[in-house]
């Protein structure tokens, strides 16, 4: 990493809560060396005494239902088991079909025949080996009744979605749009599309389920592992604390290893069923089906404005594909809200049934394709006004939030522009298109986005446990996906707990520990960071309480506020003469440990007055072969201001994350569905394109201080998502600017620029 990409923006001094000296520090992930050297243990890894391996038989039609399955060929098979099918399936406690709780999605788990979806479940084959199950799954050579496919925007039947994303309405209105387009000098009518993307995190869904009588043991990578517990429970009519649910490391989880599907259900019907462990590990071409995908999206947006360039009206409309039997729906429209100030601001999403699985997160779900539509529409905005696009966002800043007339919590958005813009070099920049070449005669263009997301939080808990050692035990069943989770929290932790961050023993990644919540929405880090920073003074409240009332203790007589907690010890406010250990404090207590609870969640009021986001601004450069129209990104500079930035590398990781994702959209990503059949034709690594190192360049994500008074105590907002956002948009723009060419159809590919 060179120079300039270190640590040298400031970072926030505390809002509210006074962090001590691991926080902020840009500290390597402390699982890293298990994960590079294989140390560490995925779900896949485990292998009980006496597991049988599962393999999942998928349809290979669209809609329909399984006619037959040869049933005795495939058990015929050398070391096959059991094959499971609708017709010996044994009974869920609940129903599939029907939706339970805020991440309860209906899934397929061999409750009928039906076939819904290509890749759908249709069978189970439990066998000793994987190469049994395997080809027992191969030797069930289903047939079908055909029905056809209904494929792509005008394939279904289109309907209002009772809501979107999770808990949204599908509409939404503020101001008079008709007024704020009749009075725009400019209008811009425009459309784009972006495609359905799936799930290809680097550990594909996995589990290994155990049962002993009516006691559960399930290894898989989760990212809510105590609320997912309590479902499995449900599921198997067991009450929830029978349940053990162990997600130590995943490999990837992107909002796909969020919520349950059938894929689980049918790994612990079949260990339940056999009565012995069972291990289920997805192929990577069942991740096109069962666990989820961000669906395909219709936007049209119209934006008027005034001769100034700024908005008179900002309307977006997003089409968005759905499967036949449930609701998720890509809520892209939503990206309007909160960024841009139009007096006018009118939202719909509708949603079109295919034969698909059913769309569900995906990292920066509805930000991501409502940020492309919308970044490109104010880009062309911009050039329908000959004003600079950094200058066209800057005249429609919105100084509070558009959607609810309430303040931003903070929002460093100014600086990200001016931050970024004075990194990458902006200044300059020729306002027509084609006005760029390299020496080797390629176009270069330059175009940037805004980048914003929500910043969430969920419910936590956590548990933190001073030894007399002068060490600490803190626990939280959070989820670390890659992010960095494990680090980051055992930082919050340890500057809650006064001590050095090596002085921390941080477990997680089990449902037996206190609920850490949902790894998600960007919000993992500010719910259970809080909840650990909490658990922390909640000890180191106890710990003073005791000292202050122990005439031995130099601390003797000073209430809980008059101490400070340092390096394991308890200071005195005011005389910093008068201090002691942890451990002895403890000791002459005759206290082996001193526990502390805490929790994290978003203080309601709070939650009400005020509107919060993380912000940033993206800019791309591109160059463009002009005979052979092909793209290469070559920089990109990323500014964001995400509140207190508890770890810089790892912030910087997530955000390059975001960005490359976001580059990946805008020129790779798409799953093609052949209309006829149903069945996707790009399921696999080979056919379905993500970026390769090669594709990726010189790339800058700078932090950019900011002071969240009201976010969450400890001023965190998070970095997850944002990357995404604004990228896709930068890099399209920046593809218009070289070429002249307004591609409005995601991935952008060669045919569209020659
Ligand atoms: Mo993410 S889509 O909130 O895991």
């Amino acid at each position: 990493m060179p120079d300039h990409m270190s640590d040298t923006i400031p970072f926030s001094a505390a809002p509210h809560v006074r962090l001590g000296s691991s926080s902020g520090q840009p500290i390597t992930r402390r699982d890293g060396v298990l994960k590079v050297t294989g140390a560490a243990t995925y779900a896949a890894d485990n292998h009980p005494a006496g597991m049988l391996h599962a393999v999942i038989a998928v349809s290979t039609i669209a809609r329909g239902r399984v006619a037959s399955l040869d049933v005795a060929a495939a058990k015929a098979h050398p070391g096959v088991v059991e094959v499971i099918t609708p017709a010996n399936r044994p009974p869920l406690a609940l129903d599939p079909d029907v939706k339970h709780g805020m991440f309860g999605f209906r899934f397929d788990a061999l409750q009928n025949d039906r076939v819904r979806y290509a890749k759908q479940p249709i069978a189970v084959v439990v066998a000793q080996t994987l190469e049994a199950a395997t080809e027992g799954a191969r030797l069930l050579s289903p047939t079908y009744e055909i029905e056809p496919a209904r494929i792509g925007f005008d394939g279904g039947e289109h309907f209002d979605p009772p809501m979107v994303s999770i808990g949204a309405p599908p509409n939404f209105d503020r101001g008079d749009l008709a007024a704020g387009l009749s009075a725009a000098a400019h209008l811009i009518d425009t459309h784009y599309e972006t495609p359905a993307q799936y799930h290809n995190a680097m550990e594909p869904h996995a589990i290994v389920a155990e049962w002993d009588s009516d006691r559960l043991t399930i290894d898989t990578p989760n990212q809510a592992i105590v609320m997912m517990r309590g479902a499995f429970a449900e599921f198997f009519d067991v009450p929830a604390e029978n349940v053990h649910l162990r997600s130590p490391f995943l490999g990837g989880g992107f909002g796909s290893k969020a919520i349950m599907a059938g894929p689980h259900i049918l790994c612990i019907l079949a260990a339940r069923m056999l009565r012995r462990p069972v291990k289920l590990v997805l192929p990577r071409d069942q991740m096109y089906g069962p666990v989820g995908h961000r669906g395909a999206t219709q936007q049209h947006l119209r934006l008027g404005l005034d001769a100034e360039g700024r908005l008179t009206a900002l309307e977006h409309h997003a089409l968005a594909t759905t499967s036949s039997f449930d609701d998720f729906i890509e809520a892209a429209a939503n990206a309007s809200h909160n960024l841009y100030a139009s007096p006018a601001i009118s939202t719909r999403h509708r949603a079109v049934r295919v034969d698909i699985g059913t769309p569900g997160p995906m990292r920066a779900p509805g930000e991501a394709s409502g940020s492309a539509a919308l970044e490109c529409a104010l880009d062309e905005a911009a050039a329908a006004c000959g004003i600079d696009p950094l200058e066209m966002r800057l005249r429609n800043y919105a100084d509070i939030d558009p959607a609810t007339g309430r303040p931003y919590s903070a929002k460093a958005l100014r600086a990200c522009y001016a931050q970024g813009a004075e990194r990458f070099g902006w200044a300059g920049r020729p306002l027509a298109p084609r006005q760029m070449r390299c020496d080797a005669g390629h176009l270069i263009g330059w175009g940037m986005g805004s980048a914003l997301f929500p910043a969430p939080m969920f419910q936590a808990e956590a548990r933190a446990t001073l030894r007399a050692d002068g060490t600490a035990l803190v626990e939280t069943a959070g989820a670390d996906m890659g992010q960095g989770a494990w680090t980051v929290l055992a930082q919050i932790a340890a500057d809650g707990l006064g001590l050095d961050i090596e002085k921390i023993e941080f477990r997680s990644g089990s449902s037996d520990l206190p609920d850490g919540g949902v790894a998600g929405g960007s919000g993992h880090t500010a719910t259970a960071g809080s909840a650990l920073h909490n658990a922390g003074t909640d000890a180191i409240a106890k710990l003073a309480e005791i000292a202050a009332n122990d005439p031995a203790s130099p601390l003797f007589g000073t209430g809980n506020a008059g101490v400070e907690a340092r390096n394991g010890r308890l200071y005195h406010r005011s005389d910093r003469s008068r201090s002691e250990s942890y451990g002895d404090i403890l000791a002459r207590a005759g206290l082996a440990t001193i526990e502390g609870n805490g929790k994290g969640g978003r203080d309601p009021a709070a939650a009400e007055a005020r509107a919060m986001f993380s912000h940033g601004a993206v800019f791309a450069e591109v160059k463009v072969d002009p005979d052979l129209g092909q793209v290469r990104v070559t920089r990109l500079v990323g500014a964001f201001a995400a509140g207190r930035i508890i770890n810089p590398r790892l912030a910087r990781s997530q955000l390059y994350g975001g960005m490359i994702w976001g580059l990946s959209f805008a020129l790779h990503e798409e799953a093609i569905h052949d209309r006829r059949s149903g069945r996707i034709i790009n399921a696999d690594l080979a056919g379905y394109h993500i970026p390769v190192h090669a594709d990726i360049p010189e790339m800058e994500a700078l932090l950019i201080d900011e002071d969240d008074p009201y976010v969450n105590g400890l001023g965190i907002k998070g970095v997850g998502e944002i990357g995404i956002t604004g990228t896709v948009g930068a890099i399209a723009n920046a593809i218009w600017h070289a070429t002249g060419v307004r591609v409005r159809r995601f991935p952008i590919r060669i045919e569209d620029l020659i």
